[in-house]
Protein backbone atom coordinates (compact mmCIF):
# COMPACT_ATOMS: atom_id res chain seq x y z
CA UNK A 1 0.00 0.00 0.00
CA UNK A 2 2.42 2.35 0.70
CA UNK A 3 4.82 1.27 -1.80
CA UNK A 4 1.88 1.78 -4.25
CA UNK A 5 0.85 5.11 -3.14
CA UNK A 6 5.19 6.38 -3.57
CA UNK A 7 5.08 4.63 -6.78
CA UNK A 8 1.90 6.74 -7.84
CA UNK A 9 2.91 9.72 -6.38
CA UNK A 10 6.26 9.50 -8.49
CA UNK A 11 4.44 9.34 -11.69
CA UNK A 12 2.54 12.30 -10.80
CA UNK A 13 5.79 13.80 -10.17
CA UNK A 14 7.41 12.79 -13.25
CA UNK A 15 6.50 15.55 -15.61
CA UNK A 16 8.08 18.07 -12.65
CA UNK A 17 10.98 15.90 -12.93
CA UNK A 18 11.24 15.78 -16.71
CA UNK A 19 10.94 19.58 -16.74
CA UNK A 20 13.80 20.35 -14.82
CA UNK A 21 16.23 18.27 -17.35
CA UNK A 22 14.70 19.43 -20.54
CA UNK A 23 14.91 23.76 -19.84
CA UNK A 24 11.77 25.69 -20.90
CA UNK A 25 11.76 27.67 -23.78
CA UNK A 26 10.62 31.10 -24.53
CA UNK A 27 8.07 31.51 -27.24
CA UNK A 28 8.84 34.49 -29.48
CA UNK A 29 6.28 37.04 -29.81
CA UNK A 30 6.33 35.99 -33.32
CA UNK A 31 4.57 32.97 -32.00
CA UNK A 32 6.37 30.76 -34.39
CA UNK A 33 9.69 30.35 -32.71
CA UNK A 34 10.96 29.33 -29.13
CA UNK A 35 14.44 30.31 -27.52
CA UNK A 36 16.12 29.39 -24.83
CA UNK A 37 16.67 32.93 -23.96
CA UNK A 38 14.30 35.52 -24.84
CA UNK A 39 16.93 38.26 -26.19
CA UNK A 40 17.54 35.85 -29.24
CA UNK A 41 14.01 36.33 -30.43
CA UNK A 42 15.07 39.14 -32.66
CA UNK A 43 17.57 37.22 -34.45
CA UNK A 44 15.47 34.73 -36.12
CA UNK A 45 14.51 37.29 -38.93
CA UNK A 46 17.97 37.79 -39.24
CA UNK A 47 18.95 33.98 -39.76
CA UNK A 48 16.15 33.93 -42.06
CA UNK A 49 17.39 36.86 -44.07
CA UNK A 50 21.11 35.68 -44.23
CA UNK A 51 20.43 32.12 -44.58
CA UNK A 52 17.82 33.16 -47.81
CA UNK A 53 19.59 36.37 -49.34
CA UNK A 54 23.75 36.04 -48.41
CA UNK A 55 24.29 32.27 -47.87
CA UNK A 56 21.84 30.98 -50.29
CA UNK A 57 24.28 29.30 -52.61
CA UNK A 58 25.88 27.18 -49.74
CA UNK A 59 29.42 27.02 -48.89
CA UNK A 60 30.79 29.07 -51.31
CA UNK A 61 32.36 32.73 -51.41
CA UNK A 62 29.78 34.93 -49.54
CA UNK A 63 30.22 31.97 -46.57
CA UNK A 64 34.07 31.62 -46.75
CA UNK A 65 34.19 35.62 -47.07
CA UNK A 66 31.77 35.58 -43.28
CA UNK A 67 34.40 33.26 -41.78
CA UNK A 68 37.51 34.69 -42.71
CA UNK A 69 35.84 38.48 -41.16
CA UNK A 70 35.39 36.57 -38.15
CA UNK A 71 39.01 36.52 -37.67
CA UNK A 72 40.10 39.39 -38.80
CA UNK A 73 37.72 41.92 -37.05
CA UNK A 74 38.47 39.37 -33.46
CA UNK A 75 42.30 39.27 -33.86
CA UNK A 76 42.60 43.10 -33.23
CA UNK A 77 43.63 42.98 -30.26
CA UNK A 78 46.84 42.97 -28.38
CA UNK A 79 47.95 43.22 -24.65
CA UNK A 80 50.16 46.11 -25.15
CA UNK A 81 48.63 48.05 -28.32
CA UNK A 82 45.02 47.53 -27.51
CA UNK A 83 41.42 46.95 -29.72
CA UNK A 84 38.57 45.74 -29.16
CA UNK A 85 39.11 42.19 -30.37
CA UNK A 86 35.58 40.71 -31.69
CA UNK A 87 33.87 44.28 -31.48
CA UNK A 88 32.54 44.61 -35.12
CA UNK A 89 35.40 47.63 -35.64
CA UNK A 90 36.60 45.71 -38.86
CA UNK A 91 32.93 46.99 -40.07
CA UNK A 92 32.51 50.73 -38.30
CA UNK A 93 36.29 51.78 -38.71
CA UNK A 94 36.54 50.37 -42.45
CA UNK A 95 37.94 53.38 -43.51
CA UNK A 96 40.68 52.50 -41.05
CA UNK A 97 41.33 48.59 -41.10
CA UNK A 98 40.86 48.00 -44.56
CA UNK A 99 44.23 49.98 -45.42
CA UNK A 100 46.17 47.68 -43.31
CA UNK A 101 47.65 45.71 -45.29
CA UNK A 102 46.50 42.13 -44.22
CA UNK A 103 42.99 43.07 -44.52
CA UNK A 104 43.44 42.91 -48.43
CA UNK A 105 40.49 41.40 -49.89
CA UNK A 106 38.07 42.05 -46.84
CA UNK A 107 36.49 45.30 -48.54
CA UNK A 108 34.93 42.61 -51.19
CA UNK A 109 33.45 40.97 -47.65
CA UNK A 110 31.86 44.47 -46.61
CA UNK A 111 30.86 45.21 -49.72
CA UNK A 112 28.96 41.95 -49.67
CA UNK A 113 28.24 41.13 -45.83
CA UNK A 114 27.97 45.20 -44.94
CA UNK A 115 24.14 46.09 -46.92
CA UNK A 116 22.94 43.10 -43.95
CA UNK A 117 25.02 44.32 -41.44
CA UNK A 118 23.26 47.78 -41.80
CA UNK A 119 19.79 46.23 -42.47
CA UNK A 120 19.94 44.64 -39.35
CA UNK A 121 22.08 47.57 -37.17
CA UNK A 122 18.66 47.64 -35.31
CA UNK A 123 18.65 44.25 -34.04
CA UNK A 124 22.64 43.51 -33.24
CA UNK A 125 26.09 45.80 -33.15
CA UNK A 126 28.27 45.23 -35.57
CA UNK A 127 30.32 42.83 -33.43
CA UNK A 128 27.61 40.49 -32.64
CA UNK A 129 26.41 40.27 -36.35
CA UNK A 130 29.83 39.80 -37.56
CA UNK A 131 30.05 36.72 -35.11
CA UNK A 132 26.62 35.67 -35.74
CA UNK A 133 27.27 35.52 -39.57
CA UNK A 134 30.43 33.61 -39.07
CA UNK A 135 28.30 30.87 -37.04
CA UNK A 136 25.41 30.92 -39.51
CA UNK A 137 28.34 30.73 -42.48
CA UNK A 138 29.66 27.33 -41.05
CA UNK A 139 26.09 25.60 -40.92
CA UNK A 140 25.85 25.84 -44.63
CA UNK A 141 29.17 24.01 -44.93
CA UNK A 142 28.78 20.02 -44.72
CA UNK A 143 31.42 18.73 -42.22
CA UNK A 144 31.74 21.77 -39.93
CA UNK A 145 31.06 22.16 -36.12
CA UNK A 146 28.25 23.74 -35.11
CA UNK A 147 29.60 26.32 -33.37
CA UNK A 148 28.20 28.36 -30.42
CA UNK A 149 27.54 32.10 -30.87
CA UNK A 150 26.59 34.39 -27.85
CA UNK A 151 25.16 38.10 -28.66
CA UNK A 152 25.80 41.50 -26.46
CA UNK A 153 28.81 42.82 -27.29
CA UNK A 154 28.79 46.71 -27.24
CA UNK A 155 29.04 49.07 -29.91
CA UNK A 156 33.12 49.41 -31.51
CA UNK A 157 34.87 52.41 -29.62
CA UNK A 158 38.14 52.61 -32.06
CA UNK A 159 39.76 50.95 -35.20
CA UNK A 160 42.30 48.09 -34.18
CA UNK A 161 45.93 49.40 -34.14
CA UNK A 162 47.73 48.50 -36.98
CA UNK A 163 49.73 45.06 -37.83
CA UNK A 164 47.68 42.75 -35.64
CA UNK A 165 46.19 40.56 -38.29
CA UNK A 166 49.00 37.61 -39.61
CA UNK A 167 50.52 37.64 -42.89
CA UNK A 168 51.10 34.33 -45.40
CA UNK A 169 54.69 35.60 -45.26
CA UNK A 170 55.03 35.97 -41.46
CA UNK A 171 57.32 33.47 -39.72
CA UNK A 172 56.07 30.10 -37.68
CA UNK A 173 57.36 32.14 -34.59
CA UNK A 174 55.74 35.25 -35.44
CA UNK A 175 52.18 33.95 -36.36
CA UNK A 176 52.16 31.71 -32.71
CA UNK A 177 53.67 34.56 -30.73
CA UNK A 178 50.82 36.70 -32.08
CA UNK A 179 48.30 34.06 -31.30
CA UNK A 180 50.01 33.50 -27.86
CA UNK A 181 49.71 37.20 -26.85
CA UNK A 182 45.91 37.03 -26.88
CA UNK A 183 45.92 33.65 -25.30
CA UNK A 184 45.86 30.91 -27.80
CA UNK A 185 48.26 27.90 -28.12
CA UNK A 186 49.88 25.97 -31.27
CA UNK A 187 47.31 23.37 -30.68
CA UNK A 188 44.25 26.06 -31.06
CA UNK A 189 46.33 27.75 -33.73
CA UNK A 190 46.26 24.59 -36.16
CA UNK A 191 42.50 23.96 -35.58
CA UNK A 192 41.52 27.90 -36.69
CA UNK A 193 43.37 26.88 -39.53
CA UNK A 194 40.83 24.48 -40.62
CA UNK A 195 38.89 27.50 -41.90
CA UNK A 196 41.45 27.36 -44.71
CA UNK A 197 39.38 24.25 -45.69
CA UNK A 198 36.75 26.42 -46.84
CA UNK A 199 38.55 29.50 -48.26
CA UNK A 200 40.60 30.63 -51.47
CA UNK A 201 42.57 33.57 -52.23
CA UNK A 202 41.77 36.57 -54.25
CA UNK A 203 44.69 38.78 -54.04
CA UNK A 204 47.87 36.58 -53.08
CA UNK A 205 47.84 35.97 -56.82
CA UNK A 206 45.75 38.54 -58.43
CA UNK A 207 45.55 37.32 -61.98
CA UNK A 208 43.73 34.06 -60.51
CA UNK A 209 41.29 35.42 -58.12
CA UNK A 210 38.63 32.82 -56.01
CA UNK A 211 41.70 29.83 -55.96
CA UNK A 212 40.95 27.17 -53.41
CA UNK A 213 42.86 26.48 -50.82
CA UNK A 214 42.40 23.11 -51.04
CA UNK A 215 41.09 20.24 -53.31
CA UNK A 216 37.12 21.09 -51.81
CA UNK A 217 36.97 24.60 -50.88
CA UNK A 218 33.14 23.93 -50.37
CA UNK A 219 33.37 21.10 -47.61
CA UNK A 220 34.45 21.55 -43.69
CA UNK A 221 36.98 18.52 -44.44
CA UNK A 222 40.46 17.35 -43.21
CA UNK A 223 41.81 17.91 -46.99
CA UNK A 224 43.81 21.38 -46.38
CA UNK A 225 46.09 18.97 -43.75
CA UNK A 226 46.23 16.53 -46.35
CA UNK A 227 47.19 18.49 -49.38
CA UNK A 228 49.27 20.87 -47.52
CA UNK A 229 51.65 18.61 -46.49
CA UNK A 230 52.23 16.96 -50.11
CA UNK A 231 55.16 17.80 -51.69
CA UNK A 232 54.67 21.85 -54.09
CA UNK A 233 55.49 20.97 -57.89
CA UNK A 234 53.70 24.08 -59.26
CA UNK A 235 52.17 27.35 -58.74
CA UNK A 236 48.42 27.87 -59.87
CA UNK A 237 48.91 31.00 -61.56
CA UNK A 238 52.04 33.53 -61.98
CA UNK A 239 55.34 32.40 -59.49
CA UNK A 240 56.99 34.80 -57.49
CA UNK A 241 54.16 36.27 -55.30
CA UNK A 242 54.81 37.14 -51.75
CA UNK A 243 53.16 34.48 -49.24
CA UNK A 244 52.87 31.43 -51.79
CA UNK A 245 54.60 28.55 -52.22
CA UNK A 246 54.25 25.63 -54.96
CA UNK A 247 50.94 23.79 -54.63
CA UNK A 248 50.62 20.06 -55.13
CA UNK A 249 46.98 20.34 -57.36
CA UNK A 250 46.48 22.36 -60.36
CA UNK A 251 44.26 25.00 -59.35
CA UNK A 252 44.82 25.26 -55.74
CA UNK A 253 47.17 27.42 -53.72
CA UNK A 254 49.37 27.42 -50.96
CA UNK A 255 49.67 29.71 -48.37
CA UNK A 256 53.48 30.15 -47.03
CA UNK A 257 52.00 30.18 -43.27
CA UNK A 258 50.31 27.01 -44.02
CA UNK A 259 52.97 25.49 -45.77
CA UNK A 260 55.89 26.16 -43.23
CA UNK A 261 53.23 25.07 -39.78
CA UNK A 262 52.39 21.67 -41.40
CA UNK A 263 56.75 21.75 -41.38
CA UNK A 264 58.05 23.62 -38.33
CA UNK A 265 58.67 21.08 -35.55
CA UNK A 266 56.25 23.78 -33.10
CA UNK A 267 53.61 22.73 -35.22
CA UNK A 268 54.21 20.13 -37.27
CA UNK A 269 52.63 16.85 -35.73
CA UNK A 270 49.94 18.88 -34.54
CA UNK A 271 49.19 19.48 -38.34
CA UNK A 272 49.56 16.21 -39.21
CA UNK A 273 47.16 14.57 -36.14
CA UNK A 274 43.94 16.21 -38.03
CA UNK A 275 44.69 14.67 -41.46
CA UNK A 276 42.99 11.76 -40.67
CA UNK A 277 40.69 12.68 -37.93
CA UNK A 278 37.23 14.67 -39.11
CA UNK A 279 35.78 14.57 -35.41
CA UNK A 280 38.68 15.97 -33.62
CA UNK A 281 39.36 18.66 -36.85
CA UNK A 282 35.60 19.39 -35.60
CA UNK A 283 35.71 19.64 -31.73
CA UNK A 284 38.86 21.74 -31.93
CA UNK A 285 37.99 24.26 -34.51
CA UNK A 286 35.00 24.69 -33.35
CA UNK A 287 35.86 25.57 -29.22
CA UNK A 288 38.85 27.34 -30.77
CA UNK A 289 36.43 29.66 -33.11
CA UNK A 290 34.13 30.34 -30.36
CA UNK A 291 36.67 31.47 -28.32
CA UNK A 292 37.99 34.06 -31.16
CA UNK A 293 34.55 35.32 -30.57
CA UNK A 294 34.81 36.19 -27.29
CA UNK A 295 38.59 38.05 -27.78
CA UNK A 296 37.58 41.60 -26.04
CA UNK A 297 34.70 40.59 -24.94
CA UNK A 298 33.16 40.19 -20.80
CA UNK A 299 31.87 36.46 -21.62
CA UNK A 300 29.71 37.06 -17.99
CA UNK A 301 27.33 39.87 -19.82
CA UNK A 302 27.20 37.90 -22.90
CA UNK A 303 23.85 35.86 -23.72
CA UNK A 304 23.96 32.17 -25.23
CA UNK A 305 21.85 32.23 -28.46
CA UNK A 306 23.48 29.25 -29.46
CA UNK A 307 20.17 27.48 -30.44
CA UNK A 308 20.08 29.77 -33.38
CA UNK A 309 22.47 28.18 -35.23
CA UNK A 310 21.60 25.07 -37.21
CA UNK A 311 23.35 22.01 -37.67
CA UNK A 312 25.34 21.86 -40.78
CA UNK A 313 25.48 18.95 -43.11
CA UNK A 314 27.15 16.22 -41.87
CA UNK A 315 30.43 15.17 -44.05
CA UNK A 316 30.14 11.82 -46.15
CA UNK A 317 33.88 11.34 -47.41
CA UNK A 318 36.48 9.83 -46.05
CA UNK A 319 39.98 11.43 -45.83
CA UNK A 320 42.14 10.56 -49.16
CA UNK A 321 45.56 11.99 -51.45
CA UNK A 322 43.94 13.79 -54.95
CA UNK A 323 44.12 11.50 -57.97
CA UNK A 324 47.06 10.32 -58.82
CA UNK A 325 49.05 11.47 -55.40
CA UNK A 326 49.80 9.14 -52.69
CA UNK A 327 51.94 8.71 -49.57
CA UNK A 328 55.28 9.04 -51.76
CA UNK A 329 54.19 12.95 -52.12
CA UNK A 330 53.88 13.33 -48.19
CA UNK A 331 56.70 15.62 -46.99
CA UNK A 332 57.05 13.84 -43.84
CA UNK A 333 57.33 16.46 -41.12
CA UNK A 334 56.37 14.70 -37.84
CA UNK A 335 59.07 13.02 -35.94
CA UNK A 336 57.23 10.88 -33.97
CA UNK A 337 54.62 9.45 -36.04
CA UNK A 338 54.14 8.59 -39.53
CA UNK A 339 51.88 10.53 -41.87
CA UNK A 340 48.39 8.23 -42.48
CA UNK A 341 48.24 6.59 -44.97
CA UNK A 342 45.44 7.40 -47.02
CA UNK A 343 43.70 6.01 -50.47
CA UNK A 344 44.33 7.71 -53.62
CA UNK A 345 41.23 9.12 -55.38
CA UNK A 346 40.08 7.55 -58.19
CA UNK A 347 40.77 9.15 -61.49
CA UNK A 348 43.07 11.41 -63.72
CA UNK A 349 45.09 14.69 -62.14
CA UNK A 350 42.71 17.30 -60.94
CA UNK A 351 42.38 20.65 -62.28
CA UNK A 352 40.44 22.22 -59.39
CA UNK A 353 37.93 25.04 -60.56
CA UNK A 354 38.02 28.38 -59.23
CA UNK A 355 35.36 29.19 -56.39
CA UNK A 356 32.63 31.81 -58.01
CA UNK A 357 33.08 34.75 -56.64
CA UNK A 358 30.13 36.52 -54.81
CA UNK A 359 30.24 39.61 -57.10
CA UNK A 360 30.52 38.04 -60.49
CA UNK A 361 26.15 37.76 -60.20
C1 LIG B 1 48.20 32.24 -39.60
C2 LIG B 1 47.03 32.80 -39.70
C3 LIG B 1 46.38 33.11 -41.01
C4 LIG B 1 46.92 33.63 -42.15
C5 LIG B 1 48.34 34.05 -42.40
C6 LIG B 1 45.84 33.68 -43.13
C7 LIG B 1 45.98 34.16 -44.42
C8 LIG B 1 44.98 34.15 -45.38
C9 LIG B 1 45.11 34.66 -46.72
C10 LIG B 1 46.37 35.31 -47.29
C11 LIG B 1 43.95 34.47 -47.36
C12 LIG B 1 43.60 34.85 -48.79
C13 LIG B 1 43.06 36.26 -48.88
C14 LIG B 1 42.83 36.65 -50.32
O1 LIG B 1 43.81 36.88 -51.04
O2 LIG B 1 41.67 36.69 -50.75
C15 LIG B 1 43.05 33.83 -46.43
C16 LIG B 1 41.76 33.45 -46.71
C17 LIG B 1 40.90 32.96 -45.77
N1 LIG B 1 41.15 32.78 -44.42
FE1 LIG B 1 42.93 32.90 -43.52
N2 LIG B 1 44.70 33.20 -42.55
C18 LIG B 1 44.97 32.85 -41.27
C19 LIG B 1 44.09 32.37 -40.34
C20 LIG B 1 42.73 32.26 -40.55
C21 LIG B 1 41.77 31.98 -39.52
C22 LIG B 1 42.09 31.81 -38.04
C23 LIG B 1 40.54 31.94 -40.13
C24 LIG B 1 39.18 31.70 -39.54
C25 LIG B 1 38.92 31.19 -38.37
C26 LIG B 1 40.76 32.14 -41.54
C27 LIG B 1 39.79 32.09 -42.51
C28 LIG B 1 39.99 32.32 -43.85
C29 LIG B 1 38.97 32.13 -44.86
C30 LIG B 1 37.58 31.54 -44.64
C31 LIG B 1 39.53 32.55 -46.08
C32 LIG B 1 38.86 32.54 -47.44
C33 LIG B 1 38.20 33.84 -47.78
C34 LIG B 1 37.54 33.73 -49.16
O3 LIG B 1 37.64 32.69 -49.82
O4 LIG B 1 36.93 34.72 -49.57
N3 LIG B 1 42.10 32.35 -41.75
N4 LIG B 1 43.71 33.65 -45.23
C1 LIG C 1 32.44 51.72 -43.60
O1 LIG C 1 32.77 52.94 -42.99
C2 LIG C 1 31.96 54.05 -43.37
C3 LIG C 1 32.52 55.27 -42.69
O2 LIG C 1 33.93 55.29 -42.75
C4 LIG C 1 30.54 53.78 -42.97
O3 LIG C 1 29.68 54.81 -43.43
C5 LIG C 1 30.07 52.45 -43.54
O4 LIG C 1 28.80 52.12 -43.05
C6 LIG C 1 31.04 51.34 -43.15
N1 LIG C 1 30.66 50.06 -43.72
C7 LIG C 1 30.20 49.05 -42.96
C8 LIG C 1 29.91 47.79 -43.70
O5 LIG C 1 30.03 49.11 -41.77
Amino acid sequence: MAFKKALSSLIIALPAVLGLVVSPRATCPDGVNSAKNAQCCSLFQVREDLLENLFDDGCGDAAHGALRLVFHDAIGIDPQAGGGGADGSIATFNATELTFHANTGIDDVLDTLGPFLQKWSHVMTPGDFIQFAGALSLSVCAGAPQVKFVMGRPAPKAASPPDLVPEPFDSVQKILARFGSVGFSPEEVVALLSSHSVAGADDVDPSIPGTPFDITPDVFDTQIFIDVQLRGTLFPGTGGNQGEVQSPVRGTMRLQSDHLLARDSATNCIWQSFANNQKKMQTEFGAAVFKLSLLGQNAAALTDCSDLIPAPPPFTGSPSFPPSLSHTDVEQACATAAFPNLPTQPGPPLVVPPIPQADDS
